[in-house]
This record gives C-alpha cells, sequence and structure tokens, in this order.
C-alpha cells in the first residue's frame, strides 16, 4: 500500500512544558479511512496542524509521498492544496460574509478563473447537501450547517488528503449520518480520509485504519478490526472494544458468523446478527 501522508519522531513541547508530541510515528496510506483514536489532551489537534504544515514540529518530520516537507510560503501553498484540515470548531474556520464566499475562497486563491472556481464551489455545496444555504450568511447558520461549510470549504480545494478534527463533535446522529455518506462519496472518489475522536464506536464504523493515541505518541495502528477488536491494546488508553464489534466477533467465535462474511460494522448489522443469533 502507498504511503501518502507519514509522521517521523514529530516532537512538540508548548510553552509550559506540555508535551503534546513525543517522537511520534505515524503512516497515512493512500485512498484509505484512518481514524486517530484517544482521549481528549492526547495531543490529536496538535497533530492534525502538524500534518498540514500550520505547526512546525521541534524535532521529526513530516513526509509527503515520501519527501520531506519544507516550510517556506511556496512549499507550504503547495502542501495545504494536497492535505487539507477542517477543524473542529467551524467559528474558527468560517471567515467570509456568505456560505458561496466562503467556499469559493480556497479555489480563488489557488488561481482558478472565475468560472471554474464557482464550479468547484457547486460540486462541494451539493457533496455536503448544502446547496440551498449558498447565499445564506455563515454566521447565521446551525452548528452542523456550519460545519458541513467548513468541510465544503475544503472539498472545493480537491485535496489528496482531508484531515478533519473531531467531524461528528457537536452533530446529533443524523447529522453524523449525513457528515458520514458526503465523506463516503469523497472517498470513493479517491480522497484519502483521516480523522480524529475519541469515541470507538464512530472509529470502528467508519476507519478502515485505526493510530491509538496515547500521551504523544501512536502506541498501535493497525487494521480496525485487529486494534479496535483487542481488549487488552485498548485498555491502557482506557478504551473498549466497540459494542457491535465485540457482538460480531462473538457470533464469529460461535459459528453464527461466517468466518468469511464482513463483521458488522453498523447498529443495524448488529441487530439482524441477534435476529438470526436467536432463531
Ligand atoms: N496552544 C497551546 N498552548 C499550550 N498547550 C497546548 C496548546 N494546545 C494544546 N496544548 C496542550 O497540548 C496537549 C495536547 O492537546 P491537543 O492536541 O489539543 O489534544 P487533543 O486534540 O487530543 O484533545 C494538551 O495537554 C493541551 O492542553
Ligand atoms: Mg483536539
Amino acid at each position: 500500500m502507498d504511503v501518502i501522508v507519514e509522521a517521523r519522531g514529530l516532537r512538540h513541547v508548548f510553552a509550559g512544558g506540555v508535551v503534546a508530541l513525543d517522537g511520534l510515528d505515524l503512516r497515512v496510506e493512500k485512498g484509505r479511512r484512518l481514524a486517530i483514536l484517544g482521549p481528549n489532551g492526547a495531543g490529536k489537534t496538535t497533530l492534525l496542524l502538524h500534518l498540514n504544515g500550520t505547526l512546525r514540529p521541534q524535532s521529526g518530520q513530516v513526509l509527503i509521498d515520501g519527501q520531506a516537507m519544507e516550510y517556506d510560503r511556496a512549499a507550504l501553498n503547495r502542501w495545504r492544496r494536497r492535505v487539507g484540515l477542517v477543524l473542529q470548531e467551524p467559528d474558527d474556520q468560517l471567515f467570509a460574509a456568505t456560505v458561496f464566499e466562503d467556499v469559493s475562497f480556497g479555489p480563488l486563491n489557488q488561481g482558478l478563473g472565475e468560472a471554474e472556481a464557482r464550479n468547484r464551489v457547486e460540486e462541494a455545496l451539493q457533496a455536503l447537501r448544502i446547496a440551498h444555504l449558498a447565499d445564506r450568511p455563515t454566521h447565521m447558520l446551525s452548528f452542523g450547517q456550519k460545519k458541513r461549510v467548513a468541510i465544503a470549504g475544503a472539498v472545493a480545494m480537491r485535496p489528496d488528503v482531508l484531515l478533519l478534527d473531531e467531524p461528528s463533535a457537536g452533530l446529533d446522529s443524523m447529522g453524523t449520518a449525513h457528515l458520514l455518506s458526503a465523506l463516503e462519496k469523497l472517498r470513493d472518489g479517491g480522497t484519502t480520509l483521516v480523522f480524529t475522536t475519541h469515541d470507538v464506536d464512530l472509529a470502528w464504523q467508519w476507519a478502515d485504519q485505526v493510530a491509538l493515541f496515547h500521551q504523544g505518541q501512536v502506541v498501535a495502528q493497525g487494521g480496525a478490526a485487529e486494534i479496535l477488536g483487542d481488549a487488552q491494546i485498548l485498555a491502557p488508553v482506557h478504551l473498549q472494544v466497540p459494542l457491535v464489534l465485540a457482538l460480531g466477533l462473538r457470533a464469529r467465535a460461535l459459528g453464527v458468523l461466517d468466518a468469511r462474511d464482513d463483521l458488522p460494522r453498523r447498529r443495524a448489522e448488529a441487530a439482524a446478527l441477534v435476529e438470526k443469533w436467536a432463531v
């Protein structure tokens, strides 16, 4: 598998002596969905800010396609075009008067002509199902709407890698479902997706790969079932095996689920399995 973004030995100590990243290694494989899973304060946000060049490591390096990144203005511009970041708080990201203007900013800034930029914006708004909000003032939107506008802004840049910081934070279950289906479309289009979360259920529902974060380091990285299904790996980080996965693994062990069949990812799939079990 091709590695598109890699962090090697990243270290970042904030003023006051807080060690946020402590020699962190991470590999992001092309076209995959990677969940960076860890408790609050583990350093997840700090890591994403390094992966798009917003923060510079005090030691270690970030590589894109195997090439160590540089921090001059031209290199940073190229970098941010390839690696988009959606912040946890949409208010930290949105700044233009209207939704359309906000989402246009990136494409226009990339030097695209007005017609091409407009296409990009319309496509991004449609992908996030917010075309009807195009002319609305950003400051009058609901939290979930703002979040989708922020993501549309990143999508309009057509990044190869999209980093999302706690994408479901503050969204209700419907909002999260819409968001995941929009991200699914991006993934189908080839975008590599990396998201942070402290929610094991969300990670299991949606990630191919999981990196487990603890005290500024990635303590385990691998396939979602391999990491999230292993209570011994999760215990030191105070996380538990997601219920849907635990059920699937138990059903497999008992022969209710064939070893060749996929493990359930969603609640509805788990419920169907229980029905089968009960018969
Ligand atoms: N700007 C900052 N100045 C000082 N300390 C910070 C700053 N940003 C984050 N930290 C500290 O660094 C650690 C990691 O923070 P963060 O990356 O936000 O973790 P997470 O996103 O996993 O919750 C925390 O202890 C946090 O308090
Ligand atoms: Mg955070």
